[in-house]
Order: structure tokens, then C-alpha cells, then sequence
């Protein structure tokens, strides 16, 4: 069963004429723009702005027309994935590296679906590396205040240099830290300078829908 594109298909049915949509990015938000490629084709009208150059090089190529930023009031929904979920829908993202845009377009959303198979729901955040996006200037500093918050911070590499995001940043995946207070990380991580965004995402899922191996799915608000 590919749970991603259930969940990712029950949340495009969600989808009104006429609105504003926000595109996720990853394998699982992957699903939803090309369901919603589909129902345009169908006539539906929508337009959206997406995340990541990749979704918005999907969209386009399925139709789906892309809004620039200033036209655009408040997003009335985005669907996007997530890397693990907790109990209290908050959530991890960034895996894919694309933390700061997905973030930004949540947060002008007035609802954030999040997309994902039952593998991604956990108890306490923390088990999947959490992505925090620095800025390249005296990254190695930004490292050290890293590691003094005991986070393992590792810079995220790719073909033997650091990774760069979208923006023009690094990545910081940090590991094996169990997050037993999301929203005081969060307000810790982004105190430090050189931080630009990180990968917590505190109550910002409005609804989060969850593909289950055995077809089913399961909606929580
Ligand atoms: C991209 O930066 C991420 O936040 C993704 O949304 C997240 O990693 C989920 O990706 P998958 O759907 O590919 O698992």
C-alpha cells in the first residue's frame, strides 16, 4: 500500500474552487500536486504558490498556475508532508530541505494539511534528525552553539560539500535528541545568531492525515 499518496490524494479532496493553494515539498507532498494537476485538468480553478523550486517546476509543467508572492493575500491551504509527527501534531520537517519556505507559506496559511503514512506518527519527536537551516558566514560558530545546546549538530553534505538550500544556506541535521518540549527548542534554536529557521513546526498542523498500510486513513485535528 503506498500509504504517502492516500493520504496525500484524501487531502486534495479537501481543495475548493477558487482557492489559494500552498505546495508542499517531498515524495509524499509529490502525490498531492500531481492529484491536483489532475482535478485542474478537470476544470478546476485554483492557484498556488509553492515551496520548493521542484513543486513549483511540477506545477507548472502540470498546469497548475503559479501566483506571485505580492499577489497573494493569505494561502487558504497548503499540503505539504512531514518527517515524524508527535501525539500533539507537532511536527519535524526539513528532511528534504526545504524547511524555510515550507515554513514561511504555513504560516500564511489558514490551514496546513500534513500529509503522511502511518510510518511517521512517533510518541516523541526527535528519533529523525532535526533539520536547522544556517546561514554560511562563520557557520562553524553556529555549529559550536549548537553542540553547547548538546544537539550533535552535523552539517548536512552533498557530493563532498555542504548541502545548500533553496535560499542559500546550510543545513545542521542534529541527532539522536528526544524533543520532549518542541516550542522551547524551537524558541532556543532561533535565538542563536546564524540561525536562519528550524525544522519544528509547533502548532502550526491544522489537520494532519495519516495513510494506513491497511487502506484506511485517519484524520486528526
Ligand atoms: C522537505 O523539506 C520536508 O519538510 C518534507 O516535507 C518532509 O521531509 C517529508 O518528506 P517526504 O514526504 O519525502 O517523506
Amino acid at each position: 500500500m503506498n500509504t504517502k499518496k492516500l493520504a496525500a490524494e484524501r487531502a486534495v479532496e479537501a481543495i475548493e474552487e477558487g482557492m489559494t493553494v500552498g505546495l508542499g515539498t517531498g515524495s509524499t507532498a509529490y502525490f498531492a500536486i500531481e492529484r491536483l494537476g489532475q482535478r485542474v485538468k478537470e476544470g478546476l480553478n485554483v492557484r498556488a504558490v509553492a515551496t520548493s523550486k521542484r513543486s513549483e517546476e511540477q506545477a507548472l509543467a502540470l498546469g497548475i498556475p503559479i501566483v506571485p508572492f505580492a499577489e497573494v493575500g493569505q494561502i487558504d491551504m497548503t499540503i505539504d508532508g512531514a518527517d515524524e509527527v508527535d501525539r500533539n501534531l507537532q511536527l519535524i520537517k526539513g528532511g528534504g530541505g526545504a524547511l524555510l519556505r515550507e515554513k514561511i507559506v504555513a504560516a500564511r496559511s489558514a490551514k496546513m494539511f500534513v500529509v503522511v503514512g502511518e510510518d511517521k506518527m512517533v510518541d516523541t519527536l526527535g528519533a529523525f534528525p532535526l533539520p536547522v537551516e544556517i546561514v554560511p558566514f562563520a557557520h562553524e560558530w553556529t555549529l559550536d552553539a549548537l553542540k553547547a545546546l548538546q544537539l550533535n549538530p552535523g552539517l548536512r553534505m552533498e557530493d563532498g560539500e555542504p548541502y545548500v538550500t533553496d535560499n542559500g544556506n546550510y543545513i545542521a541535521d542534529c541527532r539522536g535528541v528526544s524533543i520532549d518540549d518542541p516550542a522551547s527548542l524551537h524558541a532556543e534554536l532561533n535565538a542563536i545568531p546564524g540561525v536562519v529557521e528550524n525544522g519544528l513546526f509547533v502548532e502550526m498542523a491544522h489537520t494532519v492525515v495519516v495513510g494506513r498500510e491497511d487502506g484506511s486513513l485517519d484524520l486528526f485535528t
